[in-house]
């Protein structure tokens, strides 16, 4: 029995992880998006990210809430890592370098932190030579994935199960449903479940924009994960990307900087820091010693992440016509890390509609 038509504006991560939720759980789904899996754009986030799982502290009720995404996406992706390798997804050792960090905070037991598998504070004999800024290192276990890889097999999961894929850069709402009755003969407005918007940084929302990302993807191999936050509020993360996909070294944070130009003296600042950061890259394994300190680099890059002032929208309203309409873009720089997470939400949301509708009492 199918629970109903969805339609899902959007195939970036956020979109894709609905997709595939809500098909296993019997909905019907049509997918619109102007971007697809093999796509490249600069407005399309998802093939960019590393990406890689990195905790944060849980203090607010929003950053538990955000934790509890990203736990339940850590047990999906250790699952697909172990059954799923094609998928694109690794466990591999992750390490964190923080410049200053307010210790206390990072090993309160109640902040979360500490609580992720194989967490141990590093000795400083086990920092890197030549960083005696450092004021605090861990590891811990993490997952990291070939973004482009993984969202294409995403992809197939949701169209083995059913899902369809639709091509179009849509302006309203009214554009999907229409998209929707188009599609197929007999398709009625009324049949629509609901409508999620997945769309990234979503459209004509004042509250979001783009944060500049400038990165690079290089052939030398790392078998761990390695963050640098460096006292001036700049980070550097080395993320080696499985099956082939070489490892991602960066970047830049820039919001609200709309330039597509790629800055020579960032691409500078990124291959000396993680030299410094992970010799091993560069060490006689990786013989490519030289120019680019000693790199080989496959693409310098700029992406968007897609950021929203008061964090994601996870939301439901209600339309005018009836259709409800589930919000879930503006994930900023995590869309990966609660990508599971989200989408479980999500499903509740929907679940939820019938409810709301068939009873009206229980909408208020
Ligand atoms: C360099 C870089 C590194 C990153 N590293 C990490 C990491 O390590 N871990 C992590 O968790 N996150 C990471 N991120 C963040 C992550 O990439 C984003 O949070 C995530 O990709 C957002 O996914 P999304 O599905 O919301 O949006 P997107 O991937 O941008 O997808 C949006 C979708 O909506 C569609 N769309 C938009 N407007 C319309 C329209 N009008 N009509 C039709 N379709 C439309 C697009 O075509 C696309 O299909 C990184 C980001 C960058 C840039
Ligand atoms: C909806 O999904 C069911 C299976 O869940 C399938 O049998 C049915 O054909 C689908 N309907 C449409 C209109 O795609
Ligand atoms: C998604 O949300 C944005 C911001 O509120 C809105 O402008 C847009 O119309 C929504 N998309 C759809 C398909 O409803
Ligand atoms: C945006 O980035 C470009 C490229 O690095 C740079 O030249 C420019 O000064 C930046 N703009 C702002 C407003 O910071």
């Amino acid at each position: 029995m199918s629970k109903g038509q969805v339609i899902i504006v959007g195939a970036g991560v956020l979109g894709l992880s609905c997709a595939v939720q809500l098909s296993r759980s019997g909905h019907n789904v049509t997918v619109i998006a102007r971007d697809l899996p093999g796509d490249s754009h600069i407005d399309y986030a998802s093939p960019w990210a590393g990406a890689h799982f990195r905790p944060s502290l849980a203090k607010s009720p929003a950053e538990q809430l955000e934790q509890q995404l990203m736990r339940d996406t850590y047990s999906e992706l250790e699952m697909l890592a172990k059954e799923h390798p094609e998928s694109g997804v690794k466990i591999v050792p992750a390490i964190e370098y923080f410049d200053s960090a307010d210790t206390n905070s990072f090993l309160a037991k109640e902040n979360g932190y500490i609580d992720w598998p194989d967490f141990r504070i590093l000795k400083s004999d086990e920092y890197p030579a030549h960083h005696e800024g450092i004021q605090l290192g861990v590891t811990y276990r993490s997952w990291v994935l070939n973004s482009p890889v993984y969202l294409q097999w995403c992809r197939k999961q949701a169209e083995e199960k059913g899902v369809e894929f639709v091509r179009a850069n849509i302006r309203s709402l009214d554009e999907a449903v229409a998209i929707f009755q188009q599609k197929g003969q007999g398709n009625r407005e009324s049949d629509i479940r609901a409508v999620i918007n997945a769309t990234g940084r979503g459209f004509n929302d004042p509250d979001s924009f783009p944060s500049r990302g400038q990165f690079i993807i290089v052939s030398n191999q790392c078998d761990k994960t390695i963050s640098h936050h460096w006292a001036d509020g700049s980070s550097t993360v080395i993320i080696p990307r499985p099956l082939g996909g070489g490892t991602v070294i960066g970047g830049t944070k820039e919001p609200n900087n709309w330039s597509e130009d790629i800055s020579d003296t960032a691409t500078e600042t990124i291959l000396k820091r993680v030299a410094g950061i992970c010799p091993e890259l560069i060490k006689k394994e990786n013989p490519v010693a030289g120019s680019n300190y000693g790199f080989d680099i496959r693409q310098v890059y700029i992406a968007r992440r897609p950021m929203r002032r008061g964090g994601l929208r996870l939301e439901k309203e209600i339309l005018s016509q009836g259709i409800p309409l589930v919000h879930c873009y503006g994930a900023g720089a995590s869309g990966f890390k609660i990508s599971w997470g989200v989408a479980k939400q999500v499903e509740l949301l929907v679940a939820n509609t019938q409810l709301l509708l068939n009873d009206p009492l229980e909408a208020s």
